[in-house]
Parts: structure tokens; sequence; C-alpha cells
């Protein structure tokens, strides 16, 4: 059986007081399913949000559900105002992942691939877990340049950290142009990048490759999620809008069975 993770990204959406109904409806849902390791269950909310969501899982005696950071700064302490220190979130217990390079922050906040690298190492050395996110946009796609863009924004990682980096490491492929469009990417298409970005990792290190988890993001629903899941390479999704609403977002976990 593959290894599904699926992690709802909440981006700068949902407040406070859905957490508690949030957090309730889930653990309950998920105290009712055959849990077994294959699957892995995460939030990403705003990271203001961290701390109550940790508070509540453990009100809840929760083992299901873990939290996943949005961003953190390259930066471990000083004089860095408004930014968010990973040591600071290594100390909530329950978080696990944090996102590195998002498209989302590359694009609007112009982090670059070099910056992407340095926070994809800093995750490592505080043992956490990270996601690097990457993707191609409408236009790259349409110049046949999917897999260059890919492959270079898995290089700036290798350059830096060595391709060890990839072992217990999570890599994200969002198209760009799939994320909040509603029209998700082809399973063709899916499979395409993701038997790629595998395959380039297995020129690397075959194990790492093997045990790599390469989820796919971009207008993942309850309707197209089990066929997306189905898909060979993929090991999960990372779920924006549908990860919003506790229902939509247990709709997509029961497509894991
Ligand atoms: O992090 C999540 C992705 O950007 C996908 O977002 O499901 O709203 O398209 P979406």
């Amino acid at each position: 059986m593959k290894k599904l993770l699926i992690i709802g990204n909440w981006k700068l959406n949902n407040n406070k007081k859905i957490i508690l109904d949030f957090c309730k409806k889930l653990n309950s849902y998920l105290s009712t399913i055959n849990y077994d390791h294959h699957l892995k269950i995460s939030i990403a909310p705003p990271i203001l949000h961290l701390e109550t969501f940790n508070l509540i899982l453990q009100q809840l005696h929760n083992n299901h559900i873990s939290l996943t950071a949005q961003n953190i700064d390259v930066n471990i302490l000083g004089s860095f105002t408004g930014e968010t220190s990973i040591s600071m979130l290594q100390e909530i217990e329950n978080i696990k992942y944090v996102i590195v390079g998002h498209s989302e922050r590359r694009i609007h906040h112009n982090e670059t691939k070099e910056l992407i690298a340095k926070k994809f190492k800093l995750v490592k050395s505080f043992k956490l877990i990270p996601i690097l996110c990457i993707g191609e946009t409408k236009e790259e796609k349409n110049a046949n340049k999917a897999q260059k863009i890919c492959k270079e924004q898995i290089d700036t990682i290798i350059q830096l950290v060595g391709y060890q980096a990839f072992d217990k490491a999570i890599i994200a492929y969002e198209p760009i142009w799939a994320i909040g469009s509603n029209q998700s990417a082809s399973t063709n298409y899916i499979q395409y990048m993701h038997q790629f970005i595998r395959h380039y990792i297995s020129r690397y290190d075959i194990n790492i490759s093997k045990k790599l988890i390469i989820q796919y993001g971009g207008s993942v629903n309850k309707k197209n999620a089990l066929e997306i899941l189905s898909v060979k390479d993929v090991n999960g999704v990372l779920i924006g809008n549908s990860s919003l609403d506790c229902d939509q977002f247990i709709d997509i976990i029961k497509c894991t069975k």
C-alpha cells in the first residue's frame, strides 16, 4: 500500500473561532476509520493559529492530526520584525512539517530559489520535515519547460544541501496554473510530472527516490481526489480551498480508502 499524506493548507483563510469545531469533527471522523501508518493528515493554518490548534489537539488527545507551518523566516533570531522563527515553531508540540517555496511566496514575496534552499536546510537542521513546493507557470508549460523548471527548483536544494536532503523530505508538485483555478491538471499530466521528479531523484539515490513522498497540489476537491490519489506516483495532496471546510476535507480523506 502506498503512503499518502493529505495536508490542508488554509493559506490566509479561516479564523480562530472555527478551529475547535474543525478539530473535533476531523478527530472524531479519523477515530472511526481504520487508521494506519500509510495515511497521514496535517493542517497548515495561518501561523498565528498554530498554537490554538495545538492546544485543542492536545485537549482532544489527538494522535491522528499533525500541524504544518506555511512558512518560516530564514533567520533563527534577531532583529527581523514581523518574521517567524523555526526555533519558536519547534516548541509547538504537534508541528511536523514546514512548507517552503510555495509559489505564492515565490510570486508575492519575491522568494528566490536560493532563499528557499536556505529555508529548506534550516528546516532539516531543526529536525522538522520540509515540504518543497515546485511547479511551472502556464507559459512555461506551453513552452514545454515544465520539467526543466522543476529540475532547476530541485537542483538549487541539491547544490546547497546535497541530494541526501530528500531523505525525510517531501516534494509538492503544484503547477501554478492549476492552483485556485478549479481546474486540476489531468491525471496523465500529473503522472508525467511526478514520474519525472521521482526519476530525477533516483539518478542520485534510488532508495531515497522510492521512499520520496510526492504530493500533488492544484484545485484538488472531493470530485477529483479519488482519481488523483490513484495516480501511481502521487503520494498525497496539498489542498487549499477544499480544505477550508471540514466536511469537504473529510470527503477528500474518504477517497484514500
Ligand atoms: O497549497 C495548496 C495549493 O496551492 C493548492 O491550492 O487547492 O486552492 O488550488 P488550491
